[in-house]
């Protein structure tokens, strides 16, 4: 572990998987331990644990406890038995690719496995995790080279070691300029409705020892015509072809705003986040998490008992409107289709 990253909140351990409770921040640090698949997709949906890339490194540590169960139960059959485990996990939220992604390659080890596949299973679900942090790493170093002058920059939802295998993406990048001078201070959108901004990104900057100032989303254009930041520097659930990238509510708003006022836009995430396979963010599925979680605070209900709320979890920021979008592979100044296309390849 580096300087200003101290916190890890999914962990592996024989008795099953670890996640720290995400939706109990940052007033109890309480952990929970999970024993099967379905408490996993469980936990993903409740969003114990969220943020794409650790919704991945979560599912792929759920496909060790399902072969763990389905061996157990029969070691001629169990190949076929997990695939139910698959669809559950699979079924747990729609927009991150990384859940698809981490499936997949669970999928691929799975099917050369003879005996019993749980040591390589764990293997490969551990390689994803370290992988992740590595990339992680790495974009920290990429996207704090691209901050110019020193000064404060604005983030939105939460990014960093509680929403990846540790580190972060955006907030990765954040931590990485802050070691190094180049980031001064961090404004963070509250991100209504859930307050990842609020009760996370606060947590985990407080616990770094790195400078936080929250701000309301409405706030956020007046922060930039005010002159108080020079980037907004966010994550991704997932990533089109041509560069449209699918991220928290109010992604798209901030990008406007930024665009508007001259302020760049830089969009951190690992190659497992991009979706080739998608031409452009029309086609990305946007999850609709439950009304209460608008009409309700803290379990209090804040609108008259006839009022509705449409609640999308995620939106599409254009690829025009984005600066730089930075993988562990390399920065796509200006995304295109072709930029997208030679930055995987590299
Ligand atoms: O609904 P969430 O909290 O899972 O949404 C998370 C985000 O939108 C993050 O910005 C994104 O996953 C990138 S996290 C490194």
């Amino acid at each position: 572990m580096r300087h200003h990253d101290r916190i890890r909140a999914v962990e592996w351990s024989d008795a099953g998987l670890k996640l720290l409770d995400q939706r109990l921040l940052p007033r109890l640090e309480q952990w929970v331990l999970l024993r099967d698949a379905k408490g996993v997709a469980e936990a993903i949906r409740d969003m114990v644990v969220r943020g794409a890339p650790a919704i991945g490194v979560t599912a792929a540590y759920g496909v060790v406890l399902a072969a763990r169960d389905r061996y157990a139960e029969s070691p001629q059959h169990w190949k076929n038995a997990i695939e139910e485990d698959f669809r559950v996990l699979a079924e747990s939220r729609p927009t991150a690719v990384n859940l698809f992604w981490a499936l997949e390659r669970m999928k691929t080890q799975l099917a050369g496995i003879d005996g019993d596949p749980a040591p390589a299973l764990l293997n490969e679900a551990r390689r994803i995790h370290e992988a992740d942090i590595a990339a992680n790493y790495r974009m920290g170093e990429l996207g704090a080279a691209l901050i110019d002058t020193p000064g404060a920059v604005l983030t939105h939802c939460n990014t960093g070691s509680l929403a990846t295998g540790g580190f972060g993406t955006a907030l990765g990048v954040i931590r990485a300029a802050y070691g190094t001078g180049r980031v001064d201070h961090v404004f963070a959108s509250e991100t209504r409705p859930w307050l990842q901004g609020a009760r996370l990104t606060a947590w985990e900057l407080v616990e770094d020892n790195i400078p936080v100032t929250l701000i309301t989303e409405g706030a956020a254009a007046t922060l930039m015509k005010q002159g108080k930041v020079n980037w907004v520097i966010v994550g991704a659930d997932r990533i089109a072809a041509n560069g449209d990238v699918a991220n928290k509510i109010g992604t798209y708003s901030l990008a406007v705003a930024a665009r508007h006022h001259g302020v760049k836009f830089m969009v951190v995430a690992p190659t497992t986040t991009v979706d080739m396979n998608i031409t452009s963010g029309a086609d990305i599925p946007i999850e609709e998490r439950a009304e209460d979680e608008v009409l309700t605070l803290g379990g209090t209900r804040l609108a008259p008992p006839a009022a509705h709320a449409w609640n999308p979890s995620f939106d599409v920021t254009p690829a025009a409107l984005i600066d730089a979008i930075v993988t562990e592979k390399g920065v796509v100044a200006a995304p295109t289709l072709e930029k997208m296309q030679a930055m995987m390849a590299a």
